[in-house]
């Protein structure tokens, strides 16, 4: 079983996207083409997608077919880099599948990744100068918070900024994009574009603290993905972070844990226990919480209707997967 996006109201337009994605990755090449459904039918919360759609009708947007088109590619780049980003992390499953790297083998699923790449530039490229900018640009911030992630793999001495920094550029960089694409269809104002993309910015970093809060204390069957992994490559993220500094003996653990190049699983299972006993997912939720709440001041003044009030709803609704 694959994961499911949540019901906004706009499941109409979500299976446009969906048709609109599964046409763009046929390919005389059977195998890319089963390898990019294997991804997209395992389905996935859709949560760019649903920001360019509910941004876009928030500001009264009317170019539907336009809107439909740059969300596939969007999602596209997204399920680009889900490919890459499981191999680079050893990663077993997605979304409640296996990754597709183990199921059709290493050199096949980089490439299915470049193919997804290059059919979302097929239609992006069809887009005027700002759009293509704008995804190429949160493109580029994806690349550079992951290569940050991996030059401070294993470093013990990670600080709260630096972590923040990476999420920014590998999670919420796209996420602000894909506010901002909704806005550019619907000609929205500079200021539009600056405070959706501020509402994108701030949700997209509280989606990924709680993304990480879930690697240590969510549940495999709905996130359709092992938890731990973030430990098991050496990635310090917020949870883990607070709990080093603000307990000495944990701090010493840590310290010992990330020197381990391959630490065996009782490691990890005791290192993540220690941060879900420390207090620190609490006070990481907290940090999440008032990066949703701060989304939200950036759209508060956009004139009311069901789609503004679905953008407010989605800052909870991130927030709750943790809760
Ligand atoms: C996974 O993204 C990678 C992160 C940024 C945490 P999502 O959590 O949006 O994955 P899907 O698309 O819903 O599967
Ligand atoms: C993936 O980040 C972000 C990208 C899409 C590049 P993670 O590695 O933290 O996400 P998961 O946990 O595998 O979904
Ligand atoms: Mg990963
Ligand atoms: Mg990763």
């Amino acid at each position: 079983m694959g994961t499911k996006s949540w019901d906004l109201g706009i499941n109409e337009e979500l299976e446009k996207v969906e048709r609109r994605m599964k046409e763009l990755v046929s390919s005389s090449q059977r195998l890319l083409t089963d390898i990019s459904l294997h991804v997209i039918d395992a389905g996935g919360k859709r949560l760019r997608p649903t920001l360019s759609i509910l941004s876009h009708h928030a500001l009264h947007g009317n170019d539907l077919v336009r809107l439909i088109d740059i969300s596939a590619a969007m999602e596209l780049i997204h399920s680009a880099t889900l490919v890459h980003d499981d191999i680079n992390d050893g990663a077993e499953m997605r979304r409640g599948k296996k990754a597709a790297y183990r199921k059709y083998g290493l050199h096949e699923a980089i490439v299915t990744g470049d193919f997804l790449f290059a059919r979302a530039f097929y239609i992006g490229g069809t887009f005027g100068k700002k759009i293509v900018e704008l995804v190429a640009e949160s493109t580029t911030h994806v690349a550079e918070g992951e290569m940050m992630q991996y030059a401070h793999r294993k470093d013990p001495k990670l600080s709260v900024d630096q972590y923040l920094k990476i999420i920014e550029g590998k999670t919420a960089y796209p996420i602000r994009t894909a506010a901002q694409l909704g806005v550019c269809l619907a000609e929205g104002s500079s200021e539009d574009l600056r405070n959706f993309g501020e509402y994108g910015l701030n949700l997209g970093i509280a989606f990924q603290i709680v993304d990480d809060i879930l690697d240590i204390n969510g549940n495999e069957q709905n996130l359709g993905k092992m938890i731990g992994s973030d430990l098991r490559e050496g990635n310090l993220t917020l949870p883990v972070i607070l709990a080093r500094d603000h307990d000495k003996e944990i701090g010493k653990h840590i310290r010992e844990f990330m020197k381990d190049e391959k630490p065996d699983e009782k490691k990890i299972t005791d290192c993540l226990e220690m941060v879900r006993k420390s207090g620190a997912i609490k006070n990481s939720l907290e940090i999440a919480k008032g990066y949703a709440e701060g989304a939200k001041e950036y759209i508060e003044h956009v004139s009311a209707s069901k789609y503004h009030e679905r953008l407010m709803e989605l800052t909870e609704l991130v927030i709750n997967r943790a809760t």
